[in-house]
């Protein structure tokens, strides 16, 4: 059943939402705001727009169109594991990327604010490069799940 996974995603965008609203509530406190202003710790202000924009938007367009596509073509879903995978793929992809880029942020802008400006690449790179493998992951494989599964759903028999 399409319901149970559409759920899945509706469920888990509503905790993204409360969530990053909550971190961009947090985001507006002067302090944070000013620590924000660093170019370092800029990146944490990304991770915020990523946090909400794909975990609070996409999931629930993606929700509502694992529900939707079956719904219209009157067929099943072609595959409700693949979704599950998905799924799971996306969310912890999200977590783990928006974790990684605000740590970076973080340590980058307390080096900037200590003026320890040499020290700012060598810290913040290898959290660059695991973001850039994890975001070509993210880009490529659950985007591709959910095109196929979305595809195959329509031309089913
Ligand atoms: C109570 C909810 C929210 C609060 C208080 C909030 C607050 C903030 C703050 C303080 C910034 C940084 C602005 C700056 O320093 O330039 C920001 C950036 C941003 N937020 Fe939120 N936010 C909230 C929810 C959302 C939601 C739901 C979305 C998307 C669906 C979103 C998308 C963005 C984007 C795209 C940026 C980056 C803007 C830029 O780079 O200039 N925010 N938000």
């Amino acid at each position: 059943m399409s319901r149970k996974v559409s759920l899945m995603f509706l469920e888990a965008s509503i905790v993204f939402f409360g969530v990053g609203c909550v971190w961009g509530t947090i985001m507006t406190f002067p302090s944070v705001h000013s620590f924000l202003e660093s170019a370092p710790a800029r990146i944490i202000v990304g991770m915020h727009s990523h946090w909400n924009l794909l975990g609070w938007v996409s999931l629930a367009l993606i929700g509502v169109i694992y529900y939707l596509v079956p719904a219209i073509v009157g067929k099943e879903l072609y595959s409700e594991k693949l979704a599950r995978i998905h799924f799971w793929l996306f969310v912890l992809l999200i977590i783990i990327t928006s974790t990684l880029g605000t740590v970076a942020g973080y340590q980058g802008g307390m080096l900037f604010s200590a003026k320890r400006f040499t020290e700012i690449e060598a810290t913040m790179g290898p959290y660059m490069i695991m973001l850039n493998v994890l975001y070509i992951i993210e880009a490529l494989v659950p985007v591709s799940l959910f095109a196929y599964n979305i595809r195959k759903t329509i031309t089913r028999k």
